[in-house]
């Protein structure tokens, strides 16, 4: 079995700041933001919660699936920014849904996590455990930023995105996930006593634009196919140097790899499922067309994911 794609939602605050407004907040300017990241706005809760916004992007996405929230039997969310450690954002999902008959919950794989909730949905389908799966990326990335750092202040947004995953006849598509803990220093946020994040920038600049090529082949070599077959690469919306150097990496034009984090910012495990949606919204999407998912972040954590739509 095979789990497909049967409906995309998501949600952001209407609240926003733009790269002016963080220029009155700390040293730095639209020009210098622009240049080095790509990022033009970023969406920030006011009154929303994760959960809030988990749940807005869920019922999106189910609008159009044909599938009742009672149907549900696996909803995973991909967080690292809920205001509530327990229950778990998937219980608080399941319980505003209405989703009485699913298995709920929540996995940390940072800016990668909307990749192990595919995976790990998609294990559970192959495996005919469940049938209906809801998988949701939702962050308030803004909660945990030090908004007094430019290094990083300037990097993320809010957000959420989800996917209704159906199970169909068919063989699971290559995906994989990696991890390195050995490098986790590079991108950390404790919680004691400054829970801020903080990271290397260079040096999560330079993982990424290497491990992101690396798994795109990686997922090629297991699918026996080339770039030629592959309709769109949606990346995880960190930085649009990022984009454009795997891109370059990869001698492949910059048109396959659609991108919205001018709007949004990175929001981490939540800027996938946003991007799909927006594509599919768009009427990008067609079915049979083959989409790489590929996501990088804190962890270390990357990996890749074909996707027929
Ligand atoms: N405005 C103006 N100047 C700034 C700003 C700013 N917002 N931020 C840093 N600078 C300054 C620095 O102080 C430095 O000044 P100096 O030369 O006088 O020391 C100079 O600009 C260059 O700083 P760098 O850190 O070398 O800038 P760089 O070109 O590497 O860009 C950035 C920084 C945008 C953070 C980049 O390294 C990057 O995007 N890295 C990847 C980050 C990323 O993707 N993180 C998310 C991972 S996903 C997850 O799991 C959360």
């Amino acid at each position: 079995m095979i789990g497909r794609i049967c409906g995309t939602g998501s949600y952001v605050p209407d609240h926003f700041l733009d790269n002016n407004d963080l220029s009155q907040m700390v040293e730095t300017s639209d020009e210098w933001i622009r240049e080095r990241t790509g990022v033009v706005r970023r969406h920030i809760v006011q009154e929303d919660t994760v959960v809030s916004m988990a749940v807005k992007a869920s019922r999106r996405a189910l609008e159009g699936s044909g599938i009742a929230p009672e149907d549900l039997d696996l909803i995973i969310v991909s967080t690292f920014t809920s205001e509530v450690l327990l229950p778990s954002t998937a219980c608080e999902v399941q319980k505003e849904l209405g989703a009485g008959n699913a298995t709920c919950f929540d996995l940390n794989a940072a800016c990668t996590g909307f990749l192990f909730a595919w995976n790990t949905a998609q294990a559970y389908l192959a495996q005919g455990m469940y049938r209906n799966a809801l998988i949701i990326g939702a962050e308030r990335l803004s909660r945990y930023v030090d908004w007094k750092d430019r290094s990083t202040c300037i990097l993320f947004g809010d957000g959420a995105g989800a996917a209704v995953l159906k199970a169909e006849k068919g063989s699971t598509l290559p995906m994989f996930t990696h991890s390195d803990g050995a490098k986790g220093e590079a991108l950390t946020c404790f919680t004691r006593p400054d829970t801020y994040i903080q990271m290397e920038g260079q040096a999560v600049f330079r993982f990424a634009v290497k491990k992101v090529p690396e798994a795109v082949e990686e997922l090629l070599k297991k699918a026996d196919m080339t770039m030629e077959d592959i309709d769109y690469l949606v990346l995880h919306q960190a930085n649009r140097r990022i984009v454009e150097a795997v891109a370059k990496r990869l001698k492949t034009d910059i048109s396959r790899f659609p991108m919205n984090l001018q709007e949004y910012g990175n929001t981490s495990s939540a800027s996938i499922p946003i991007l799909l949606d927006e594509m599919n919204r768009e009427g990008k999407l067609k079915r049979g067309q083959k989409i790489i998912l590929a996501g990088f972040g804190a962890g270390l954590s990357w990996g890749a994911s074909l996707v027929e739509w």
